[in-house]
């Protein structure tokens, strides 16, 4: 076993614009995963997540949802948790960059920036002027190059706003050699060596200075010798790193975590590379504090080979995801389909492919019928104990860890090489490795034939000796594969007789079922589903095969539908149809035209001017060629539909709930 190591990962803090997405979900189990990972193998490990709370956008989004900043953040980082949750997803800090001990951190850290000299002896951070092309949803200034002709930023596809504001920068360009310097010696050990190389090539380029505060954002943290800015809000959000971990008392978790940590790991996504790889480290540098020390860029997904948006209302759900086929099967998927700092693709046809085959057929299939057969011949109990080792089985045990029970050298075993690819950040690598094994285990199975071997009589020990081995395998697939899937590890010790709990080294030795204790019930792990063509993750789940009767859906789902007031300024009917109307209606903040069928009841005249509930996200459609953006809401009463009204006035765009 190796020394035990003290380690951070974290995951960027996410922007509480909207609900969660896919890429979010990634970010998170792909942490999630690491650390268990690191727990499995010995470690002590701090796992971080959290909300970036701050900003123009959620000073906007709070206006058009007529409710104060924190209580929109408050709903929205409640989501966060809620999906976390659902995942399986155990952090050990949930950060909130508007609670009081981040503030105080950040101020700490600002406090140590305006003292701070560049290695060249100038002040790091100064006064000036700065004008640019500001991207109020990146809340970036981005380059001139990197914008479209008419200005529009690559990521967003939104025009970017032309400002200028006296504001306080900090001069990176005085880091750039230390910078250069840190990442081509893997002081900071950035990952994908593309990204390394990335970034390389933009302090080649030359780095700029960049404004650390911002004049026209009020949803911040105040800069105290200027009380009308407030911090830019990279700089807010980069801060939680250390200011969840008590920095600004230099507390407990900082000295051990940070100051004192064998490892600061950062798992990022491609988009955000440069805030985190040199801005966050050349600050740090700045303020005299420890430097991150690994950086690894996830890829991102996209969904039929187009980005994710829910503009064009391409998106995968990340808590559909999750109830289609239970958490694990989620997780796995995520982690086993691609490498994962590659972009790549995600379809309905994989991901249900993948359950059948890895989950439902490989593993599903061992588990039920190892246990299955311990439960018939061996009267439901774990077999003697072969001792020593001999025979053809024992490669088995020679898979996992050589030939030495006590010794492992890394190179050797499979527990060393799956260990060794989650330290490397490849969970596709790991998981790769131990279905190798599965399916070794499942085809030795069929040559030993132990239904054979229960027939005669004089084969008892050969067939105790198997079962043993076999159960033993199954215990150990079980805890290589906890890190990505600990619901279903949990399940498999159930079965085993085993209590549930998070494994740690030394169940990953060999033999450690007791001979003569209890094995649990068999119960279905992964059940085979079909594939229906017509629902995928972005459309409505199927219910999931452990809650067939439960119809329920939790306030996370209920929370994804927007429900407005809509007030009508136009109606018409649909030529050459009976029951259909188009209606403009006035949301507030836009005019959009749905179309209902409540031709019946309603005429165009008694419409208009009547303020309707809208389903206000729900995917456009065109009901006689005529496109709808949105339903009104209206009970049926033998056969005929009765609005769904307001019994006081309110103003359009009001959000119903
Ligand atoms: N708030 C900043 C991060 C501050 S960290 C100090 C932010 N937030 S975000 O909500 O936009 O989340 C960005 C992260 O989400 C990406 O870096 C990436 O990890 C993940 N993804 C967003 N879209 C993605 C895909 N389509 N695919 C994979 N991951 C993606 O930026």
């Amino acid at each position: 076993m190796s020394e035990k190591r003290t380690f951070l990962i974290t995951t960027p803090i996410y922007y509480v614009n909207d609900v969660p997405h896919v890429g979010h979900a990634y970010t998170t189990i792909a942490a999630d995963t690491l650390a268990r990972a690191r727990r499995l193998a010995g470690h002590d490990v701090f796992f971080l997540t959290g909300t970036d709370e701050h900003g123009q956008n959620i000073e906007r989004i709070a206006r058009e949802r007529g409710i104060p900043e924190q209580q929109h953040c408050d709903e929205i980082a409640a989501t966060f948790r809620r999906l976390w949750e659902r995942l399986d997803v155990r952090y050990d800090r949930f950060i909130r960059t508007t609670e009081e001990v981040h503030r105080r951190g950040v101020l700490e850290l600002w406090a140590r920036l305006r003292k701070a000299k560049t290695p060249d002896g100038r002040d790091a951070v100064y006064q000036g002027t700065y004008s640019g092309w500001y991207c109020p949803r990146c809340e970036a200034f981005k380059d001139e190059e990197d914008l479209g002709s008419d200005h529009v930023c690559p990521d967003h596809e939104l025009p970017c706003e032309w400002t200028e504001e006296q504001n306080f920068f900090f001069r990176l360009s005085a880091y750039e050699e230390w910078l250069r310097d840190l990442i081509a010696t893997d002081r900071l050990f950035i990952r994908p060596e593309s990204r390394k190389n990335e970034i390389l090539g933009v302090i080649r380029q030359g780095l700029k200075d960049f404004s650390v505060s911002r004049a026209r954002v009020k949803w911040g943290i105040p800069v105290p010798e200027e009380p009308d800015h407030v911090l830019y809000v990279w700089i807010d959000a980069l801060s939680n790193y250390i200011t969840a971990l008590g920095f600004a008392d230099h507390g407990e978790s900082y000295r051990q975590y940070w100051e004192g940590a064998d490892e600061r790991l950062h798992l990022i996504g491609k988009d955000i590379i440069r805030f985190h790889c040199l801005y966050w480290p050349a600050v740090l540098h700045a303020a005299g504090l420890p430097v991150p020390t690994r950086e690894f860029a996830q890829g991102f997904i996209t969904k039929e080979g187009r980005k994710l948006s829910k503009t064009t209302g391409n998106v995968i759900d990340p808590v559909a995801l999750a109830e289609r086929l239970g958490p694990d099967a989620a997780r796995y998927f995520l982690l086993r389909e691609a490498p994962y700092g590659a972009d790549w693709d995600f379809t309905d046809a994989a991901f249900v492919g993948r359950y059948n085959a890895d989950l439902a057929n490989d593993l599903g299939n061992l588990v039920s019928r190892a246990l299955t057969m311990a439960t018939k011949y061996c009267d439901a109990k774990v077999p003697p104990r072969p001792d020593p080792p001999s025979g053809p089985d024992r490669g088995l045990e020679q898979q996992l860890q050589d030939d030495a029970p006590v010794a492992w050298p890394y190179e050797s075993g499979l527990r060393n090489r799956v260990l060794g690819r989650y330290e490397e950040i490849d969970f596709a690598g790991a998981l790769a490795e131990v279905w190798a094994w599965i399916s070794q285990l499942n085809q030795r199975i069929v040559q030993v034939e132990p239904w054979r071997l229960a027939r005669e009589p004089g084969r008892r020990a050969e067939l105790e000796a198997f079962l043993y081995r076999l159960l033993e395998a199954v215990r150990l697939v079980a805890a290589l594969v906890s890190p990505v899937m600990p619901g279903s590890a949990n399940r498999i010790l159930d079965m085993l007789g085993l209590s549930a709990r998070d494994p740690g080294p030394d169940d990953l030795d060999w033999g450690r079922l007791e001979p003569g204790a209890s094995l649990g019930s068999v119960t279905p792990l992964f059940p085979r589903v079909e594939k229906k063509k017509e629902t995928t993750v972005s459309d409505t789940p199927p219910p999931s095969p452990k809650e067939e009767t439960d119809t329920r859906v939790d306030i996370a789902d209920f929370a994804r539908l927007e429900l407005r007031a809509a007030k009508i300024t136009a109606a018409e009917k649909i030529e050459g149809s009976k029951k259909l109307i188009k209606m403009q209606v006035d949301l507030g903040s836009e005019t959009r035209q749905v179309v209902a069928g409540i031709a019946q009841t309603h005429g165009p005249e008694d419409l208009v001017g009547k303020t309707v509930v809208l389903v206000a996200n729900l995917k456009p459609a065109r009901l006689m060629g005529v496109e709808s953006n949105g339903m009104v809401l209206a009970g049926s009463v033998g056969g005929n539909a009765v609005l769904c009204v307001f019994e006081d006035e309110v103003a359009p765009g009001t959000k119903v709930k």
